[in-house]
Formats: structure tokens, sequence, C-alpha cells
């Protein structure tokens, strides 16, 4: 795969467009309920006034529909405690096998929809426009965190696991275009927990510790305290992005 360098500031958009570059982009990481989609929406305004700017949801989007699932009543209770266990199964044991084919079949979809939504990204970029996401795609650690659905490392059947090598290829193509900047949000668990009461505290905790550990490819990341009052965080995030991933 071809990988472009980042978009050179000193040249004019259509300059960029000549080159092949990349317009910035800016990939807002953080846990659960430390701002990104609130972050992405405001900054994607206000950053809208200097320059094209759009906004892309990277995630998964399991989570809020596996909780969107649980509301309803009776269906929802047991779709939720099926797909809670297959995340869990998936998600937290190292030593299990791969899971059977039609989860992976269902992770494998997933990871096919954000690839499209990946390749929108690229698409604006290389129409000059700036991008924010929320969440970025990283092929570092299988199992959750944007990474794959399905652990490379482990046996499962013969068509399991080439799902899981085809679904690790479709991650490292991804994560080959680093983003410009990589803004991480950092809060504590109990911070989490006060904004997102429908979560749980354990994976609140595995993601909290997984995420100061994800290079994004050797991006360059900077830290952000999202446990100061949303005005402060929004005004720190906006100053960065305007010095370290600017318009064209
Ligand atoms: N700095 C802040 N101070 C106080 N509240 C905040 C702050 N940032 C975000 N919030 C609020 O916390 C809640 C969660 O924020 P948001 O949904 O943007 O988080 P998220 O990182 O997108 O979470 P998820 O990963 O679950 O999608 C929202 O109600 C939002 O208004
Ligand atoms: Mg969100």
């Amino acid at each position: 795969m071809t990988i472009f360098s980042p978009f050179d500031a000193t040249l004019g958009r259509g300059a960029a467009q000549r080159r092949g570059a990349l317009a910035p982009c800016v990939a807002l990481i953080g846990c659960d309920g430390s701002g990104k989609s609130t972050l992405a929406r405001d900054l994607t305004a206000l950053l809208g006034r200097e320059g094209p700017t759009r906004s892309m949801y990277l995630g998964l989007g399991t989570g809020d529909l596996g909780r969107r699932i649980g509301r309803i009543p009776l269906v929802g209770a047991l779709a939720e405690r099926f797909l809670t266990g297959k995340a869990d199964k998936a998600h937290a044991a190292p030593d299990k096998r791969l899971p059977g084919l039609a989860t992976a079949l269902a992770m494998f979809g997933f990871s096919l929809a954000r690839r499209r939504r990946f390749e929108r990204v690229l698409a604006f970029r290389r129409r000059g426009i700036r991008v924010v996401t929320d969440r970025y795609p990283q092929a570092e650690l299988a199992g959750g965190f944007d990474g794959p659905g399905l652990a490379w490392t482990r046996r499962g059947s013969a068509l399991v696991e080439r799902l899981a090598a085809r679904e690790r290829q479709l991650y490292e193509d991804m994560a080959a275009y680093r983003p410009t900047l990589v803004i991480r949000l950092n809060i504590d668990v109990e911070t989490a927990l006060g904004r997102k009461s429908d979560h749980t505290r354990a994976p609140l905790e595995r993601k909290l510790a997984v995420m100061p550990t994800l290079k994004f490819g050797g991006a360059h990341i900077v830290d952000v305290d999202a446990t100061r009052p949303y005005p402060e965080v929004l005004a720190t995030v906006l100053a960065l992005i305007q010095v370290e991933a600017p318009a064209a």
C-alpha cells in the first residue's frame, strides 16, 4: 500500500491535491466518557471557520449498540446477555480460542464497516479537507480498543483463523496511515463512571490501562487532562490543532 506523507502545511490546497498529499487528520482518543464525541462535534464547527473540516466516527459502535438493544424489554435483556458474553469472551481472556464462525463473521462485518468510514476519511483528506476523527483504528492490540476484534494469535477453526488474519490486514492497512496528531484525552475511572452511568467499572479500568500503551504507529501524541471543565478542554484542544495540524 502507498503511504502518503502528511500534508505539507506550506503548500496551498490545490498544490497539495496535485501532489497527492493528504490534509491533516486529528485523532481524538481516550476512554469512554473522555469527551471524544462532544469535542469532535464542537471542534468541527470551530475549525470549519478556518478551512474545510469534517469529523468521522471511527469506532465500532458495538458498545452503544449493545446498550441500545439492552434497553428493549425481554428481547433486549436476552440479546444483551448474549452480546456481552461474546464480547467478554473475545476481549477478556487472551488464552481463549477464537469465537465460532457466526460471531467471527459479525466482528469482521463491523471491521469492514469501520474500514468504509476510514476510506471516507482518506477521500476527504485527498480533497484537502481536514478531518477530526472520533477514535482511530490501531493494529497493535487485538480484542477491542479499536483494534481487530479477532485476536490473530489465538487458534480457532481454519475458516475463523483466516478471517482473523484478513481482519488483521485490514487494521494494518488503516494504521499505516498515521494521524497528523493524536490527542489522548485522559480521565480517571470515577470521572468515566460519572459521565457514563450505564457503563461498568471493570471494562473501563481495562481501557484506561491500555490507552497509554497504544502508539498509533509512532504518530505524534499529545496528552490532555480531560477531567477539567469542558470549556477548558475544548480551548486546549483547539489551540493544539491550530498549531500542530493547521488548515491548508
Ligand atoms: N470536560 C468535560 N467535563 C464535563 N463533562 C464532560 C466533559 N467532556 C465531556 N463531558 C460530558 O460527558 C459525557 C460523555 O462525553 P462523550 O459522549 O463526548 O464521551 P466519549 O469519549 O465520546 O465516550 P464514548 O467512548 O462512550 O463514545 C457527555 O455528556 C459530555 O457532555
Ligand atoms: Mg463517543
